[in-house]
């Protein structure tokens, strides 16, 4: 029986057809802007945003950075959120790499950002401060159970953003499957923003990859900063052949993660020992506590793994699993029984 690895949607392998496309690409040299299949998926994906342009970093990282880098200058604040995954998991990379300040401000349990924090953390103009630049959002928000941010939301947070003149950036690593859980056009959910990032390699199976759309003149600017932070790739169509077929292909399955998720998080909730609220649960991640006096969650951890099941303690009493392409409804069956089995 094989491993059934809920740790990350980062575990996905290249599909067939990606490494068929792979294997067939067109290259050329991109820093020269010669690589058509780069060029390509980044007319494709700037579309599927209704951006006017787009850009191919190899990591999710590389895009909020590079993203933060074009919209900001030295000593710029950026407002963000206090569980944000750019200001937990990227190295503090903001203000390492850009000299960026980051000031959070507290997410709520769906994800979001209270829009009277926003309002309070906007600097006025003062010698004593650094200017606001710029509002991060995350969508979605992968501490915070993978809630989507909804449209009405972006609108009130666009509307703020633009009453100060700030610029939003959306670290969509999951944007699309924010999308499709919300059933709303990715454009629609990217209009209030103007730059998001999201990931060619979680959900959507590539092997690597992210793409930044905004404006021409946003681009051109990520883009010399993805030169200086040595992200300027040669001939990278063969990953971006991966990354077409994920748009093309891949964006459409992702509700499929979402009801495994679901289905998931109803027989831990069932599960005594286990804690989880599944109505919280509408995408693919999944944070759930293990509340058992005699377990703790790493040793729940090992002893699933022992059977062949693979989750993430994340610290405190709390265990992470995501849904991807490679697990089957038959798989959270298989799960399931497993973790009742060492709970039991
Ligand atoms: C919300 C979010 N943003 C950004 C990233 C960073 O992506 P990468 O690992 O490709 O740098 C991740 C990775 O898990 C993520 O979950």
């Amino acid at each position: 029986m094989g491993i059934i690895d809920l740790r990350s949607d980062t575990m996905t392998k290249p599909t067939d057809a990606m490494r068929r496309a792979m294997a067939e690409a067109q290259v050329g040299d991109d820093v020269f802007g010669e690589d058509p299949t780069i060029n390509r998926l980044e007319e494709m994906a700037s579309e599927r945003l209704g951006k006017e342009a787009a850009l191919f970093v190899s990591s999710g990282t590389m895009g909020n950075l590079v993203s933060q880098l074009a919209h900001c200058g030295r000593g710029d604040e950026i407002i963000l959120g206090s569980h944000a995954h750019t200001f937990f998991y990227e190295q503090g990379g903001s203000a390492a790499v850009g000299s960026i300040h980051p000031r959070t401000v507290p997410n709520q349990p769906d994800g979001k950002l209270a829009l009277e924090d926003i309002e309070m953390a906007i600097r006025g103009d003062n010698i004593h401060f650094p200017r606001t630049r710029l509002i991060l959002l995350e969508n979605t928000h992968n501490i915070c159970n993978g809630c989507p941010l909804d449209i009405d939301y972006m609108r009130a947070v666009g509307e703020i953003a633009r009453r100060h003149k700030l610029k939003i950036h959306v670290d969509g690593a999951r944007f699309f499957n924010a999308a499709v859980a919300l059933g709303v056009e990715p454009k629609a959910l990217a209009a209030d923003a103007d730059s998001v990032s999201f990931c060619l390699s979680k959900g959507l199976a590539a092997p690597v990859g992210s793409v930044v759309c905004g404006t021409q003149d946003f681009i051109d600017k990520a883009r010399r900063a993805r030169k200086v932070v040595g992200g300027g790739m040669r001939q990278a169509g063969i990953l971006a052949a991966a990354g077409i077929i994920s748009l093309n292909e891949m964006v459409r399955r992702l509700a499929e993660d979402h009801a495994n998720a679901k289905k998931l998080a109803v027989g831990l909730a069932e599960t005594p020992g286990l804690s989880i609220d599944p109505d919280r649960i509408h995408t693919n991640i999944i944070f759930f506590e293990v509340t058992h006096a005699d377990m703790k969650p790493e040793q729940f951890v090992q002893q699933i793994e022992t059977e062949g099941v693979r989750m993430l303690p994340v610290g405190g009493q709390k265990v992470r699993a995501v849904t991807h392409y490679h697990i089957t409804s038959a798989d959270i069956d298989r799960a399931l029984e497993v973790i009742s089995k060492v709970m039991g």
